[in-house]
Order: C-alpha cells, then structure tokens, then sequence
C-alpha cells in the first residue's frame, strides 16, 4: 500500500527528463498501490518544493500544471493508501522535518508513533498532519541536525522506528543524494547511467531501465547519480542482489483496452500457458526446479497448510480439492491473518503453501515467518520476481503471469489455481500417488485450458449484455460447491469490490442452514454448476438447489458445462463452458464471473482498475 520513487539524475540528464518526468511517470504505474492522494518534493537550487493533493494522481498534476516546479534532477515521489489520518491534502505526503529543509515519503505503519510524537511534541515540534510519517520527517530533521550527514542520520532515525516502513528522504543540504531505508516493507533500486532509481516496485522505473538490485530487510540505501550504497541498519555495509527485469513497459499498459482489468481478463490465456511453461523434461516428468526444497523432504509431508488472503485464499482452496485428492496429503486453508494467532499444530513435516500475487501481503508474509519459527519448510506461489515472501520462504513457484496493475485479481486467479495443480502434480509424482500416465493426461488437458478460456472470451457478448441489465440490481448471491465453491466465493468478491453491490458466495448445500431466507422474490442467483459427468450425486444435488431457491423466486444464472441439457429450464439464463476434468473446471468456470462483474461495474460508470478504498499491495496488517 502506497507507492514510492526517488530520482536522481546528473544535471544534464533534465534535457532528457526532469526529476518531476520520472516521478510522475513512476506515480502513474504505481498508482495502483493507493490512490487517496499523491505527492511529489524536488531539491533544486538549495530549496525543497513540494506539490501534494488529496484524491487521484489527476489531481496532483493539476495543482503541478496551476503551480509549476523549477526543472530538478532530483525528488520523491509518493502516491497514498491512508492510513493515520484522513484522505486530505495535509495528511498527503511528502512530510517535512529540520524547519522544511528534509522531505519524506512513507510506505507502512510506524506503530510507536504516538510515543514518539509526545516526546517531539514536548521537544517544541510542531505538527501539520495527523500522520505518522510527520513524527518519522521531524525524527529525522533532529538526527540530521546531530550528525550533518542524511545517510547517518537515517540509520539513527530507523533504529527508534516500531513497525513496517519504507522511508525516502532529502535534504536541502544533500542534494547529491536521495536516501531510502526498508523494514517490512518493499523497495527496490534501479540503474541507470547517470542516474538512479527506487521504487516500491519495478514498475515505478520501468520505463527508464530494466536494471534493478534487491534490498533485503533493515538495510539503508544512499543513490547518488554514479553509486548505490546499502547499509544494514546497524552500520555495517551490505551487498544487494542485482538482477534484470524480464518484463517491459508495454505489458503494463491497458494495449488498446478500456481497462487494465478488461486486459487482464483477456490475458487469462496466456496466463495460464506462461504458468504451464517449462515445467516437464524430455521424458515429460514435471521438473520444478524453482522448488529449493529437497525431494526426500517433501515425500516426508505430512500436512500441507495454504496460507493467503482474499482471492488467493480461494485459489488455495481450490488447491486443497486437487492437493488432497491427488496427493492423500491433508490440506488446511488458512486466511493468513488469522494462522498466526490461533496457536497452529506445525512441525517440521508440515509443508506451508503461501499463496501471494504480490508476494508482499503483510498479513501472508507475517504468517509465513511464524510459521518458518515453528519449523515449518515454506513454499511460496506468487506473481512478482525477488518479492519479500518468496525470498523469504524456503522454495518458490513462480506465476510468470506478467504484471497485474488492476487492483482486483484476475489473471493471478487463474495462475495461482494452475500452479498449485502442478504442485499437486508433482507430490503425488513423487510420493508415487499417481501413475505417470495420469499425471501426463492431466497435465494434457492442463494444456488445453488456455485455448477453452479463449472460447469463452470470445462468446462473452451475452455475459456483458445481461450484467449491463442489472445495473440496478442491489443483491447477488453465488453458490457452488466442490470446487464450485471458492469459485463462487471469488464471484461474489469480484463483484462487491468492482460494482459495490452486496454479493455473497455460499456452499450451495449451506444454503438450507440459513442463507435461504435472504430469498425473495426476483433475488439474482448465480449457481456455478459441477461437470454431470463427475460424480452424479454432486450435479444432481446442485440441480436440486437451483430448484429450490427458483421455487422462492429466485431468478437464477447458471454457469455449466457445454451439453449440461439440464440445467437449461431451471436457469433464466446459462452460461456455458467448454469440458474439463471436474477438478480443473475453476479456471474455466471462473471467467463468465469475472466478465459479470467488470461489465456491471463498468455500465454503472465505476473506475474497474482502482475500486474504492482498496489497493493492490496490502503492506499493513
Ligand atoms: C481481490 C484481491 C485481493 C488479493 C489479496 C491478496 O481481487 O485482489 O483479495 O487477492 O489482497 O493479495 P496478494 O495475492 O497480493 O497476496
């Protein structure tokens, strides 16, 4: 939550691009980490200014277009996920310490700041906002003034800090650097020739390079336009791991589409294809060397537990009906938030399963690391290279699905459920669960997944004609079961944070314990409907409770499979999608639901990138 940059570039370089460029173009990629108002502080001509306005990016610009700044060379920029304090243009960074000479950005939660403010406060300081960022700006204007050195003074500022942060400062005395510290929070650094870069992630410099160095925990970076100096928190200098990003500037753009999600949602084949890529040898055996975890420790699991939040914990609850059922491994899914205080039974035979597109969800990386305390051995699912949980966790199953900007989850859906089948897959290959001819035909039809998704992406017309009728719909319920049932989850997720419209997802045989009650008369219900061709009594169950929330006037929407005659008259409308195996339908079944939600969010004029109140990277516990 919240992204940041910082910029410094040699003088001549403004010809080419002045601090501010950089910044905005860096704000503009990241804006979907927080968008409840943005900022920007350059140091030119031994003075800081700054620019800073509540709501979206737009806003900022404006104010910069009303109020123009003098062409830098250096600056930081941030764009903001509230918080401490409300959404207002004073609680936007940056925040100013050492009588306005020091500017600071802030991505976390400094969590002893109210002692720390006390203890300003009765020092004489004054503060203009109700942020914590405001007490870690005056923090280090008062170690700046000990010690006449921003580096130093950082690490002495950090070193009083509780809590998750990620801080940039500069000073009108230094303006040769900009300085950065992490804790629990993401930065990265990009290099450039004559210039440098930080960002919360890489996209915040993709455009100006694709060489970029890792931090890790508790380390200060010092940029100057020639060096990139790291420091651990306690003085002693670090080395950080370079590496190239193999994504350009083009995948995170909207390339012709109204949206990022629309994009995303149309990506979905590919996102799967990239994910299946590379995964057998010759001989066809799954091979997933990314998993650092030796095969004989992984034949000695004896519980999986699946830790993530949101739409990922949905992805790992489809994992548990295909991990248990292929490997006889239990499987427990946990929302990561709630792992850690419950007092878990883990051991060293226990293999946790992160689920993360971010790769920087606090509450999963939070969860992660007791987990690894208990002894656990860790195995990380996630979307983006060199993020803290997969560094963090023992082994790493990459998504490879490219950048996802829009800030609800599609494509990483789909990906995450694909990779953790081949998870699946290859514990019941190596605990010998399954033939290896078994394991070949599911990941045959694996292989045909992308090309079914296109099928349904290209007959979506009538999904987005009935959502553009429902506009004014108030409720809309899901039920699936099996693995129906986190698909339904998933829908009613989608659609409550897209189109703001009340939406549940229930277990369809829960209904009949209390949910039924919410039926009346026109009520929407979606029923994602089981394969007839898996085990009978699930598809005729499902029938049965379509029946029966139709016999209370339910109008319902079924999404079943191609040739599932019998769901036709008890559906006012059916969405079909190709066949699969039953284990593997939620990466078909999911899509008309994704459809639905952007095209009804859309029609009632909502912005589908940035629903309100969310953001992508969710930094605080
Ligand atoms: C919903 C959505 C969120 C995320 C959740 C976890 O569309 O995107 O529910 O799934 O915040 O995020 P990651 O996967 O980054 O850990």
């Amino acid at each position: 939550m919240c992204g940041i940059v910082g910029y410094i570039g040699l003088p001549e370089k403004i010809a080419e691009h002045q601090a501010l460029d950089v910044l905005l173009e860096g704000l503009r990629r990241l804006e979907y980490r927080g968008y409840d108002s943005a900022g920007v502080a350059t140091v030119a001509g031994g003075t800081i200014e700054a620019r800073k306005k509540s709501g979206k990016l737009a806003n900022l610009i404006d104010e910069i277009e009303g109020a123009p700044l003098v062409p830098a060379s250096l600056g930081i920029g941030h764009t903001r996920w509230a918080t401490h304090g409300g959404p207002t243009d004073q609680n936007a960074h940056p925040h100013f310490g050492d009588d306005g000479r020091l500017a600071v950005i802030h991505n976390g939660i400094i969590e002893n700041f109210a002692e720390l403010k006390q203890k300003l406060s009765a020092a004489g300081h004054t503060f203009d906002s109700q942020t914590d960022t405001e007490v870690a700006a005056k923090l280090l204007g008062e170690a700046y003034q000990a010690t006449g050195d921003l580096t130093e003074a950082m690490r002495q500022a950090v070193n009083e800090l509780d809590g998750a942060f990620t801080l940039l400062a500069v000073h009108t005395e230094a303006p040769d650097r900009v300085v950065a510290a992490r804790r629990n929070s993401p930065l990265v650094v990009g290099l450039g020739e004559g210039e440098n870069f930080l960002g919360s992630d890489v996209s915040g410099f993709i455009d100006f390079t694709r060489e970029a160095v890792e931090l890790e925990q508790d380390q200060i970076v010092t940029i100057t336009t020639g060096d990139v100096a790291i420091i651990n928190f306690d003085g002693t200098p670090a080395e950080g791991k370079r590496f190239h990003i193999n994504w350009d500037a083009s995948a995170a753009e909207k390339g012709g589409y109204a949206s990022f999600m629309e994009k995303e949602i149309h990506e979905q084949p590919k996102a799967v294809e990239d994910t299946l890529l590379g995964r057998t040898d010759a001989s066809g055996k799954l091979t997933l060397d990314e998993l650092r975890i030796s095969p004989e420790e992984l034949k000695r699991t004896s519980k999986i537990i699946v830790l993530a939040c949101g739409t990922a914990a949905y992805a790992g609850t489809v994992a548990k009906y295909a991990i248990e059922h292929w490997t006889r491994i239990p499987v427990e899914v946990e929302l990561a938030h709630e792992f850690r205080y419950r007092d878990p039974i883990i051991d060293e035979t226990t293999l946790v399963v992160s689920i993360s597109q971010s790769g920087e969800t606090m509450d999963t990386l939070m969860a992660v690391r007791y987990a690894k305390e208990q002894g656990a051995r860790t195995l990380s699912i996630c979307n983006t290279n060199g993020s803290t949980i997969p560094r963090e966790s023992d082994a790493v199953l990459y998504l490879h699905a490219g950048p996802e900007i829009a800030v609800a989850s599609t494509k990483a859906f789909l990906a995450m459920i694909t990779a953790s089948y081949l998870l699946g897959l290859y514990l019941a290959q190596l605990r010998g669960q399954l033939f290896s001819g078994q394991i070949s035909d599911i990941l045959a039809d694996l292989h045909k997944i992308p090309g079914k998704i296109q099928t349904i992406l290209d007959g979506a017309e009538p999904i987005k004609a009935l959502a553009r009728g429902m506009a004014q719909t108030p409720s809309v319920l899901f039920l699936g079961r099996h693995v129906g049932f986190p698909v339904a989850m998933e829908g009613a997720l989608k659609l409550k944070e897209l189109a703001y419209i009340h939406a549940e997802g229930f277990a369809a045989g829960e209904l009949k314990h209390g949910p039924i009650a919410l039926i009346e008369e026109g009520q929407p219900v979606f029923v994602v409907v089981p394969s007839p061709r898996g085990r009978d009594s699930l598809h005729s169950k499902v029938v049965s409770n379509i029946q029966e929330v139709r016999a209370r006037g339910a109008k319902t929407i079924t999404v079943a499979e191609d040739g599932d005659d019998a769901v036709t008259e008890f559906s006012e409308n059916v969405f079909f999608v190709p066949e699969t195996q039953p284990l593997l339908m939620p990466l078909l079944t999911t899509v008309p639901l994704q459809i639905f939600a952007c095209a009804l969010a859309t029609e009632k004029g909502y912005d589908v990138d940035q629903p309100r109140n969310l953001a992508k990277s969710v930094t605080v516990e």
